[in-house]
């Protein structure tokens, strides 16, 4: 009988021969990372929605920070919004922190404060969804569940050269499925793992991938076909809307202007710099102030931004506006912060970030 040829055999076969290899190479090729080291499901948690959010590198400051101010489930379930917002400040996606609070206080009043330990339970928590769930349990309880992100849908997809869009729900689901078949009993936690880190280091995502580090090369059928840099297809999203904005900074000599947003929409209950649609001129700007009872001892203009949100593309431009006494001229609602105030209460968005030096002086 002929042998089949090498990568015709089916995909069920091919994942079941990648386990090994990939175990083996990640015993060795593993980053110490401040969350691998310890298994608390409440520390794996925070890492993995951080880690959705941001690169590794990023996310350690911001681990070390959070886990610092709020060590236990119950700290998280019983903070201020403005302390959660503040310690999320840069990260993006505000109602992640929001859902995670929640979650936290839905642990307090049905587990008695002790993370549950099923998938069922986990994965019916606010804001944790298959992913999040898979990661926590095979990480923390070696419960035998995938956890297909990006990086993995990559990884396999090059693995089985499976050129379907991975962006569609469906393809996830299947990947799930067949990937769950595979995963080895007590080692759950550090296939999943294994898996994201092949993605994150090896099976890149932008440029070549290093298939030559690969520890499943032999039986990588992109590999065998030159397809990598196709695989996977993923496609575009839909154009974001752009939005022109012109933002204020209102300043006397001791405070700025700063504003809450609302508790709904974009960027909701976080701080911002008063801003107004549409790109401004000076003598604009001069009139605006003026109906907001400000008279402008000096405007000055600043550099031009653009923050990229998932839907929307802000296009902005600044004027620094020296005023004075502003707190009392200001006839609009505003918190007029100090400088330390800034930096240690208020969570102002990175999409203000090209404008927040200019709270320095
Ligand atoms: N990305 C998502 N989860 C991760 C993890 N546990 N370690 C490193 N990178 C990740």
């Amino acid at each position: 009988m002929n042998k089949i040829n090498e990568l015709e055999r089916p995909d069920q076969i091919l994942l079941e021969e990648m386990v090994r290899p990939l175990l083996i190479w990640y015993q060795k090729n593993k980053r110490d990372l401040p969350w691998r080291r310890d298994k608390d499901p409440y520390h794996i948690w925070v890492s993995e929605i951080m880690l959705q959010q941001t690169r590794v590198e990023a996310v350690k400051p911001y681990y070390a920070r959070f886990l610092k101010t709020l060590p236990t489930i119950c700290d998280l379930a019983d903070a201020p919004e403005d302390m959660l917002l503040k310690l999320w400040e840069g990260l993006g996606y505000y109602n992640r922190i929001r859902n995670m609070q929640k979650a936290a206080q839905q642990v307090m009043a049905d587990y008695d404060g002790a993370f549950p330990e099923t998938f069922e339970e986990v994965l019916s928590l606010t804001g944790i969804g298959n992913y999040t769930a898979g990661a926590i349990c095979s990480i923390s309880f070696e419960i035998r569940k995938p956890a297909v992100d990006g990086n993995v849908l990559r990884v396999i997809s090059r693995l089985l050269e499976q050129d379907e869009d991975i962006m569609k729900q469906s393809v996830r689901k299947k990947m799930e499925e067949a990937l769950e078949k595979v995963i080895p009993q007590g080692e759950a936690g550090d296939f999943n793992q294994a898996l994201i880190e092949l993605g994150a280091i090896v099976c890149v995502p932008n440029g070549l991938p290093l298939c030559d580090a690969c520890p499943v090369c032999q039986i990588c059928r992109a590999r065998a076909h030159g397809t990598q840099m196709q695989l996977p297809v993923k496609k575009k999203a839909k154009a974001r809307k752009i939005e022109e904005r012109t933002v204020l900074i209102f300043k006397d000599g001791e405070t700025i202007a700063i504003k809450k947003r609302p508790a709904k929409g974009l960027l909701a209950g976080l701080y911002e710099y008063p801003n107004v649609e549409g790109h401004l001129l000076e003598k604009e700007v001069v009139e605006y102030s003026k109906t907001l009872g400000l008279s402008s001892l000096r405007v000055r203009k600043l550099e031009s931004a653009k923050h990229i949100f998932s839907h929307i593309e802000w296009h902005m431009i600044g004027y620094e506006i020296r005023v004075d006494e502003l707190e009392k001229n200001c006839s609009e609602k505003m918190i007029f912060a100090k400088k330390q105030e800034l930096e240690d209460i208020y969570p102002l968005p990175s999409a203000f970030e090209a404008y927040k030096k200019y709270r320095l002086e």
